[in-house]
Order: C-alpha cells, then sequence, then structure tokens
C-alpha cells in the first residue's frame, strides 16, 4: 500500500449530494471498463477502486481522475464511505466480495454470474433482502432497444409456436485460468435468453459436451442442448478459441423468425416470415421507434457499442438503490442462470447425460418492471 497517497478528497462534503457514491471491485477488463462508465454517470462518483493486484487498481485510478485505490475490500470499506459496491472480480472472488459489501450493507452491482454456484448466488440474494439493499446482476444488453423489441415480440405470441433457438457466443481469448467456457461465456448468453423469455423459457432438461484441445484442464469449446417442452431444443455453442468475438441469437417460431447479432451495431435485429417460400422480410415499426437504431450524434460521432446500454445499468442501479428496490437482473433471473450453469456442469461431468434443471420461477419479472421506465418499454405493445 506504500503506493497509495491517503488522499480522501473524494469525501462526501466534495461532491455532488446528489449523486451517490461506489466503489469497483477488481480492475481487470470489465472492472475498468465498469469505472469509466461510473465515472461518466451523471448518478454516481467513482469513489475507490480496489484491486488485489496493486498496479492495475493504480492504473485504472490514474486513468479515471485519481480515485483512492486499495488491495483489499476491507480496508476500502474502513477507509472510504461508499453507497454501493461494483464488483468484477474473477468467478472464485465474486461471493468472498459480494458478501462483504452486502453485509457492510452497501448496494451490489455484479458482473454475470452472479456467483460460482447457486447456492451461493442465492447466500448473497438472501443477505441482500435482509439488509434491505440492492443485489443487481449486470447484463447491459438487456437494455438493448433491439432486445426489448425481441421480448416484446417473443411475449406478444407474434412468432408462434418456438420451434428452435441457436445461441452462439464466442471469443479468441484462449483459455481461461478460473473457469471453463461454459462458466466464461454462457453466462451472456442464458441471462439474454431468460430476458427474451421473460423467465418462462422453462427448460426441462440440459445436454452439455465440451473439448479441451489444447490440454489446458477445462473446456475451452462448448455446446449445449436446452430442451423445452414442447420437445423444441435451445442449441447454445460457446467457444474460447474462436478466431471471432460473436454475441448471435435465432428465434425461429412458425410465425415469425428474429436473427439478432450483438455485433451489427446499425442493424441487430432482423425479423423474417417463417414462410420460406416468401424469403419475406419484415421492415417492423421497430425501425421507427426513437433509439433503436444507433445514430450519429450532433458530432458526427457514432456511439461506441453497447455503451448506451452500459449508462443505462449504471442509472438503473441508481435508481433501484433510491428506491432501495430489487433489482430487476438478481431476483430471479441472476439465480436462474447460476441453476441453468449448474446443470450444465453436471451434464457436462456425466459426458452430455441429460441433466434436471431446478431454477426459481419467473414471477418477479412483471412485478420487477412494474413502475420503472422499463415498464413502457417491456410491457406495452
Ligand atoms: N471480460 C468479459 O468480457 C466479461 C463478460 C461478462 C462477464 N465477465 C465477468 O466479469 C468478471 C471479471 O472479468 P474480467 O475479464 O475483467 O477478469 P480479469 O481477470 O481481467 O479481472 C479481474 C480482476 O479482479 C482482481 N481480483 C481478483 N480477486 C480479487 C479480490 N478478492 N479483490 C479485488 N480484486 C480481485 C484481479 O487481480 C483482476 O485484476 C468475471 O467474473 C467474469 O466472469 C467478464
Amino acid at each position: 500500500m506504500e503506493a497509495f497517497a491517503k488522499d480522501f478528497s473524494h469525501g462526501r462534503d466534495r461532491v455532488n449530494a446528489d449523486r451517490l457514491r461506489i466503489a469497483v471491485v477488481g480492475a481487470g477488463s470489465r472492472g475498468a471498463g465498469m469505472a469509466e462508465t461510473l465515472q461518466a454517470s451523471p448518478d454516481w462518483d467513482l469513489a475507490a477502486i480496489c484491486d488485489v493486484d496493486s498496479r492495475r487498481a493504480g492504473t485504472v485510478s490514474e486513468k479515471l481522475g485519481g480515485a483512492p485505490w486499495f488491495e483489499a475490500i476491507d480496508e476500502l470499506l474502513d477507509s472510504v464511505e461508499v453507497d454501493a459496491v461494483a464488483i468484477a472480480t474473477p468467478l472464485r472472488a465474486l461471493f468472498g466480495t459480494g458478501m462483504t459489501a452486502l453485509r457492510a450493507g452497501k448496494h451490489v452491482l455484479v458482473e454475470q454470474p452472479l456467483a460460482d454456484s447457486l447456492e451461493r448466488g442465492q447466500e448473497m440474494a438472501a443477505e441482500a433482502d435482509a439488509r434491505g439493499v440492492v443485489l443487481m446482476a449486470n447484463k447491459a444488453q438487456c437494455f438493448e432497444p433491439a432486445v426489448q423489441k425481441m421480448q416484446k415480440l417473443v411475449g406478444s405470441g407474434s412468432l408462434g409456436d418456438i420451434l428452435f433457438v441457436e445461441a452462439v457466443r464466442t471469443e479468441s481469448n484462449l483459455a481461461r485460468t478460473d473457469r471453463d467456457v461454459f462458466w466464461d461465456l454462457a453466462p451472456d448468453s442464458l441471462a439474454l435468453l431468460d430476458y427474451v423469455f421473460a423467465g418462462r423459457l422453462n427448460p426441462q432438461g440440459v445436454s452439455a459436451l465440451g473439448g479441451d484441445p489444447l490440454g489446458t484442464g477445462r473446456d475451452c469449446v462448448g455446446h449445449v442442448i436446452f430442451r423445452l417442452p414442447n420437445d423444441a431444443t435451445v442449441h447454445l455453442h460457446v467457444n474460447n478459441l474462436s478466431r471471432v468475438k460473436s454475441h448471435q441469437l435465432v428465434i425461429a417460431g412458425s410465425q415469425l423468425v428474429l436473427v439478432w447479432d450483438a455485433t451489427l451495431p446499425q442493424e441487430q435485429l432482423a425479423i423474417f416470415d417463417s414462410d420460406s417460400s416468401t424469403q419475406q422480410r419484415r421492415r417492423s415499426p421497430y425501425w421507427t421507434e426513437p433509439g433503436a437504431l444507433q445514430v450519429p450524434g450532433e458530432d458526427g460521432q457514432v456511439p461506441a457499442f453497447g455503451q448506451e446500454a452500459r449508462d443505462r445499468v449504471a442509472a438503473e442501479f441508481a435508481r433501484r438503490v433510491r428506491g432501495h428496490q430489487r433489482a430487476p437482473s438478481t431476483n430471479t433471473s441472476g439465480l436462474r442462470v447460476l441453476g441453468m450453469l449448474e446443470a450444465v456442469s453436471r451434464s457436462r461431468g456425466l459426458e452430455g447425460q441429460a441433466s434436471s434443471i431446478h431454477v426459481p420461477g419467473p414471477e418477479d419479472y412483471q412485478q420487477q418492471a412494474a413502475g420503472s421506465w422499463l415498464e413502457s418499454v417491456l410491457w406495452s405493445r
């Protein structure tokens, strides 16, 4: 800690009283991005940074205006007054850092997944409930207009019967040291699916197979099949050895087919008629909705992909904290993602044998959206 000059000039008296104070724990790629978003947010003051790797903490602090930095969360909480903590540590440290913050009465925003097991996620959710604080799992993609449109179309029944779903999430990171490809990349797709189906995906069972062709000790490539009640399937492909970054979803219904691609900022969502004889591409009212497209601003710059959604996560977290309301992405979506991930791991351990899934129900979805700015986006027709 010698490198850290104990300058707490980010104290409450020096900041806009309307802003909430937040610390970011874990200053890796994700934490640095979170810190930048929160720093730029009109709702938050970035009050401190924490990373066991002091170099990383110091670098992020320096880049973002010199917030005090720490190597341990306990030290941070003893030294700086904050309302909330945003956590982007590796999987193994999520529970420890999350529970430390919750027990100190802080609101907590966690990168997906919420924890490294369903039981630990449930323990965190129970702690948050007991303390009356917000626990929210980040899933910025659900704040994208195209994703919200998909949820609306699925919820309205416009797709007809669901025939199949294909999801792809790939990266070129090579192998992670602390998690296999299922726990690394599947949370993004599972959170997306859970959101689009508003918690009603209701998979009956899962089969998972993986491969570790480089001998890293963990699966780097994985295939997951979820079986839905009407014998439709969801196929999820996750791959850390790909040379391309991708995040795609195809939802095929008997009436409409939705094709979503996160890497196409100008046209994330395409909507097709299912009747293959017409090859008809729909020009839906979606395209005329304000904010549906990433259009250049007055300065001619197109906003960085996903940045708007990340800003909305920061705003929504602040709104929930101010109202001390349960967060839409945790109770119970974050827990459902953990339940699905655990079932995937069980099946993988059994070389792809089907494993049953036990996840909390979708009952919170409507309740969570009610009264929020999401309400008009999600539930209006
Ligand atoms: N990078 C992504 O694209 C991505 C996407 C979705 C979710 N996530 C999740 O976000 C989290 C972080 O991902 P990342 O890619 O930034 O990882 P990373 O390894 O780059 O960074 C994690 C940082 O946490 C620090 N750390 C470890 N234990 C700590 C502790 N106890 N206290 C404080 N700091 C600690 C590490 O030193 C490291 O700097 C992971 O849980 C991951 O699953 C990442």
